[in-house]
């Protein structure tokens, strides 16, 4: 299991120390990119990420109106895998935008948001490194886990064994493991793990343990 920890509810105001204090007991670092556009709220661009220092493969979450037009930036600062989102990207698009995640060295994922049926990607699924399934609708941190999204957790798993499935939005020690019974194998966390008095605990149970 993949514990990708999300800075989204961590202290900005201390960063590289929420990071340092933690990371040796993760996977990922999630990067939520929001343009206040395809999602209600403003977050942090590439910027931000220059000048974190973090030994964990850096996951990039565009949830921006033209992720076409974020790519190179963020492989610039060493993003090693970037999710775009299918709503706003047609087919032909999506082609393009993965090539030219790959092109740069990184892996390549789509997101869907919670009232995106599966069948608008099935097209791409065998081109993707990794598919997103937001189990919030996106835009902020701490809200409350949808589990009408664990039908599709299955139905993925069942058509693409050897996909890598993400799942994001109220991942707690609870909600990790329906999503693992589903056959998750990437978990987002932010609020869950910068929350908890014991963030190791935390990020222990996420994986079950
Ligand atoms: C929503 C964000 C959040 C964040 C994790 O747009 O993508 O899902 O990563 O949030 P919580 O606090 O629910 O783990």
């Amino acid at each position: 299991m993949i514990i990708a920890l999300s800075i989204l509810s961590a202290d900005l105001s201390h960063l590289q120390d929420e990071v340092d204090t933690i990371e040796q007991h993760a996977d990922w670092l999630q990067i939520d990119v929001m343009d206040g556009h395809f999602v209600p709220n403003l977050s942090f661009g590439a910027p931000v990420i220059k000048n974190l220092k973090t030994k964990l493969l850096l996951d990039i979450h565009l949830m921006v109106e033209n992720p076409e037009e974020r790519v190179e930036e963020f492989l610039a600062v060493g993003a090693k895998h970037i999710t775009f989102h299918a709503e706003v990207t047609d087919p032909e698009e999506r082609s393009a935008l993965i090539a030219a995640i790959h092109d740069g060295g990184a892996t390549a994922g789509i997101a869907i948001n919670p009232e995106t049926p599966v069948e608008h990607i099935e097209g791409v699924l065998p081109d993707v490194d990794l598919i997103l399934i937001m189990s919030v609708d996106p835009g902020f941190g701490g809200q409350k886990f949808m589990t009408s999204v664990l039908d599709k957790v299955r139905v993925i798993r069942g058509q693409y064994p050897r996909l890598m499935i993400q799942v994001d939005g109220g991942i707690d020690d609870q909600t990790a493991k329906q999503c693992t019974l589903a056959g998750a194998n990437n978990l987002v966390s932010g609020s869950f793990i910068f929350g908890a008095k014991d963030r190791v605990a935390a990020i222990a149970s996420l994986r079950g343990t």
